[in-house]
């Protein structure tokens, strides 16, 4: 990439933060050292793959540079200030505009199941019910043996660890980098045995109280942390 389009996609993500700091939670695009720790499990043969959140595009980047090939990518993004772009970018990849919580719902797999999951959600702004409907989402396409790549800015796995135990989830650091705004460690979380996470049950609607008992259970567990 060039050090004109680095600024143009910089200015163009930090104006998308000042609109909405919550969802984009960051002020600047991940840099390549943390997009090639994201990917670094990841080979050609893993596809199909979805990402999740990919803003201006660096984890789809780095994934192409491993082999992957576009048109394996199925790209999640809320913010309808990254389409146009994501979609000029990578044409031959899927776009999505949505909210990666109704993942489960969508329905967007009939063919093979995923390899990964390479996600760039701001998880630790999310509530625990809007976890829980992601990750179930995401494992509800996934291969056995497949995994979501997470990153976070915190010092510890951004999935409480009550979710993890409910979806019967483990969550594995595999690197993490000082080359990034803010530093940023990587997370690799897999099923523990294979398990068939059902895409119904853990659906995101606004009265589910499996979900909110997890939620609830998180809540207090992360309080006394
Ligand atoms: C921290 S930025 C990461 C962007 C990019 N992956 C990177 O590392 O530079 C978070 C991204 O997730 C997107 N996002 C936030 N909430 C989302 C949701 N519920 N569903 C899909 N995308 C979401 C934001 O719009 C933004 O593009």
């Amino acid at each position: 990439m060039t050090a004109k389009a680095a600024c143009t996609d910089f200015l163009h993500f930090f104006r998308s933060w000042i609109s909405n700091p919550l969802r984009v939670a960051a002020i600047a695009p991940s840099g390549d050292s943390l997009a090639r720790i994201m990917t670094s499990e990841i080979a050609a043969l893993d596809g199909p793959i979805i990402e999740l959140g990919p803003g201006t595009g660096v984890f789809t980047r780095a994934l192409l540079a491993r082999g992957v090939s576009e048109a394996d990518l199925t790209l999640i993004e809320y913010g309808p200030e990254f389409i146009s772009s994501l979609q000029a970018r990578f044409p031959t990849a899927r776009v999505l505009q949505m909210d990666a919580a109704h993942l489960a719902d969508a329905d967007i797999f009939e063919g093979e199941p995923v390899g990964a999951v390479v996600s760039g959600l701001p998880l630790l702004s999310m509530s625990p019910r809007k976890i829980v409907s992601i990750l179930a989402g995401a494992f509800a396409y996934m291969r056995p043996g497949g995994a979501v790549y997470q990153f976070t800015y915190g010092p510890r796995c951004p999935v409480p660890r009550p979710i993890l135990d409910r979806l019967g989830l483990k969550a594995v650091r595999i690197g993490g980098t000082v080359r990034n705004l803010p530093p940023a460690s990587v997370y690799r979380i897999s099923r523990r045995k294979p398990l068939e996470l059902s895409r119904e049950r853990f659906s995101y609607r606004e009265s589910d109280t499996e979900i909110d008992d997890i939620a609830a259970f998180s809540n207090e567990t992360a309080a006394e942390r």
